[in-house]
């Protein structure tokens, strides 16, 4: 599956940013709700694509470090490039986020429109998050949630997103839901999903933090 978005970014990065703005609703939104309610020091986001939300980050969280992972490399040049700006506390990291990376380290895990697209993986993305935080840290997840028109769902899964509000449930189950709203977007022609969640104490966290 790597290998396949890998090759669907190679072609899509150069028109990422001039495309993505007008239906990834809610990037914006969900970094201004969660500096209301967190101010986290340790940022990691999951699928930083072309670096959009970590800048957004640096400019709301002025202190904190922040890692981007992502699996395309053509995605993270662009990230490179524009994240020169904040490049002392900017961390762009290439790879796919198939476990945890440092386990119990983060205040905050951001997911902006990549767990959709991690199928398989996206419980196994979820579980991870939990051992990345720390106990009581938050995970930040805005995305597709889902769309009443079979065929918008059949056309979005040619490109490599899972819309079948399969997301929500996992987070409640996974996280100590603090917020959520879950939006439509042209009309209703699909819904996304704005979710914040608090990590419980976990076995693996609470004993690398103590
Ligand atoms: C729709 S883009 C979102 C980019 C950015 N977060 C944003 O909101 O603009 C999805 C990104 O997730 C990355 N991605 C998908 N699955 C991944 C995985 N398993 N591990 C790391 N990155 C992944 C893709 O390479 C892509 O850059």
């Amino acid at each position: 599956m790597s290998e396949t978005l890998e090759a669907y970014y190679r072609f899509h990065a150069g028109i990422y940013d001039l495309t993505r703005w007008s239906f990834l609703f809610g990037r914006t939104d969900i970094i201004d709700l969660l500096s209301r309610l967190t101010c986290p020091r340790r940022i990691l986001e999951v699928g930083c694509g072309t670096g959009k939300n970590l800048m957004k980050l640096a400019k709301t969280f002025p202190t904190a470090r922040i890692t981007g992972l992502d699996l395309s490399p053509d995605m993270l040049r662009k990230a490179q490039n524009k994240a020169h700006a904040a490049a002392d506390r900017i961390d762009l990291v290439h790879g796919a986020y198939d476990g945890p990376t440092a386990p119990g380290t983060f205040d905050l895990v951001l997911f902006s429109y990549s767990l959709s697209m991690m199928d398989p993986g996206w419980e196994a993305a979820i579980g991870a998050a939990g051992e990345d935080l720390r106990p009581g840290g938050r995970i930040g997840v805005v995305d597709f949630h889902d769309s009443p028109l079979s065929g918008f769902r059949s056309w979005m899964g040619m490109n490599h997103v899972r819309m079948e509000g399969h997301l929500l449930p996992a987070l409640q189950r996974a996280f100590d839901t603090e917020t959520f709203t879950i939006r439509g977007g042209y009309g209703g022609l699909w819904r996304y999903l704005i979710f914040i969640g608090v990590n419980r104490v976990r076995p693996t966290a609470a004993k690398a933090a103590g």
